[in-house]
C-alpha cells in the first residue's frame, strides 16, 4: 500500500510518518514545506502550488493520503489551495486521513459527539482564521468524498517519535527550569490527547477499511491547570509551581469553555487505546 503523509516533517505529522515507515507491506513517502526536514527522504513542496502538487500527486499515486498540514494565519489558504488541489485528485479509490480539531465546536458544550453541529466563529474572532478554516475544511471533505476519516483532537501533548515536545510542555519546562510559577486556566476543559497514540491511530484508519468522523483521545478530560500541573510533576518539578490564571481572556467569547470530546465512537470501533 502507498501512503502520502504531508506535513510528516511537523509534530505529529513525524510522529504518522516514522510509525508507518514500521509499518509492514507500506511504501511511505511524506513531504516538508520548511528547510530543514526532520527526515531526510521527505519532498518539499508547497500544496498551494497548484503545478507542483499535481505533478509530485502523479508521480507518487498513493493509495492513502495523510493530511497533518497546518498553517497558523494562513489555514484558509491552505484549505481553499491545498486541500482544493488534493480533493480534485483523489479517485474513489484513494482514502484521505484528515486532521481535524476541538476547534470546529464553537456553540454549545461539550463533551461533543462526532455527529454534533459544528459551527463557525465570527470572522472578527481571534480564532476565527484556524477553526473556520477547519470548518470549511470537513465540509468540503463530507460534501465532495465518501472515502474520508476525519479524526478530530483536542490539544496534542507528549514527546513525538522524534523527540519533540509540543510548544505548550516546552514553554512549561522552560518557566519550570528557572523555578518561576506558570499560570494555566482551570475553567477550559478539553480532551489531551499524546502525539503518538494519535499518531497510531491515524496508522489504524490507513490500514482500516473505516470511514467517517471520529474523535480520537481517552476518556478523561481536563482543565489545562489540571493537566499542566499533572505534566509538571511527572517531568520532576514541583506542581505548586503551576498556578491557576484569571478566567477571562478576550478569546473566550464566543467560545465554548468545555470543548471536550466524547471518544466511545473510536473506543468501540478500533483497537485503538489512548493513554
Ligand atoms: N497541535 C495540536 O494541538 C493540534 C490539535 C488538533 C488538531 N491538530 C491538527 O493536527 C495536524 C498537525 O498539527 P501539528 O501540531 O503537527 O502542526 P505542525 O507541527 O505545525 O505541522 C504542520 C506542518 O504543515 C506544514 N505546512 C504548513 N504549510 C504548508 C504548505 N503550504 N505546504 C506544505 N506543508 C505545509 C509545515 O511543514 P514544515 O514544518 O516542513 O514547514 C508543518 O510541519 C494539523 O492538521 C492540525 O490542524 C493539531
Amino acid at each position: 500500500m502507498k501512503v502520502c503523509v504531508f506535513g510528516a516533517s511537523g509534530y505529529a505529522g513525524a510522529s504518522i510518518y516514522q510509525i508507518l515507515q514500521e509499518t509492514p507491506n507500506t511504501e511511505v513517502t511524506g513531504t516538508y514545506l520548511e528547510d530543514p526536514a526532520v527526515f531526510d527522504d521527505l519532498y518539499k513542496l508547497d500544496v498551494n502550488q497548484p503545478e507542483s502538487f499535481s505533478e509530485f500527486y502523479k508521480q507518487t499515486q498513493p493509495d492513502v493520503v495523510v493530511w497533518s498540514v497546518m498553517s497558523g494565519p494562513y489555514e484558509d489558504e491552505l484549505i481553499q489551495e491545498g486541500l482544493s488541489h488534493l480533493i480534485t485528485h483523489l479517485t474513489p479509490q484513494t482514502k484521505l486521513v484528515y486532521m481535524s480539531s476541538d476547534y470546529v465546536f464553537t456553540a454549545g458544550n461539550g463533551p461533543y459527539n462526532e455527529d454534533d453541529p459544528i459551527s463557525r466563529l465570527p470572522e472578527d474572532h481571534v480564532f476565527s482564521t484556524y477553526a473556520n478554516a477547519k470548518v470549511k475544511a470537513e465540509h468540503f471533505i463530507t460534501q465532495e468524498l465518501t472515502n474520508y476519516a476525519i479524526l478530530r483532537a483536542g490539544p496534542i501533548y507528549g514527546e513525538n517519535k522524534i523527540g519533540q515536545l509540543d510548544d505548550r510542555t516546552d514553554k512549561l519546562i522552560a518557566q519550570l527550569r528557572l523555578g518561576k510559577t506558570v499560570a494555566y486556566r482551570d475553567d477550559l476543559i478539553r480532551t489531551f490527547v499524546h502525539v503518538n497514540d494519535l499518531a497510531m491511530a491515524v496508522a489504524e484508519f490507513v490500514k482500516n477499511e473505516l470511514t467517517g468522523i471520529y474523535h480520537a483521545g481517552p476518556d478523561k478530560r481536563h482543565s489545562f491547570y489540571e493537566f499542566m500541573q499533572q505534566m509538571a510533576e511527572q517531568l520532576g518539578y514541583q506542581g505548586e509551581l503551576v498556578e491557576e490564571a484569571s478566567q477571562h481572556e478576550e478569546a473566550d467569547e464566543e467560545i465554548p469553555k468545555n470543548t471536550s470530546l466524547s471518544t466511545d465512537k473510536i473506543k468501540d470501533t478500533t483497537k485503538q487505546t489512548f493513554r
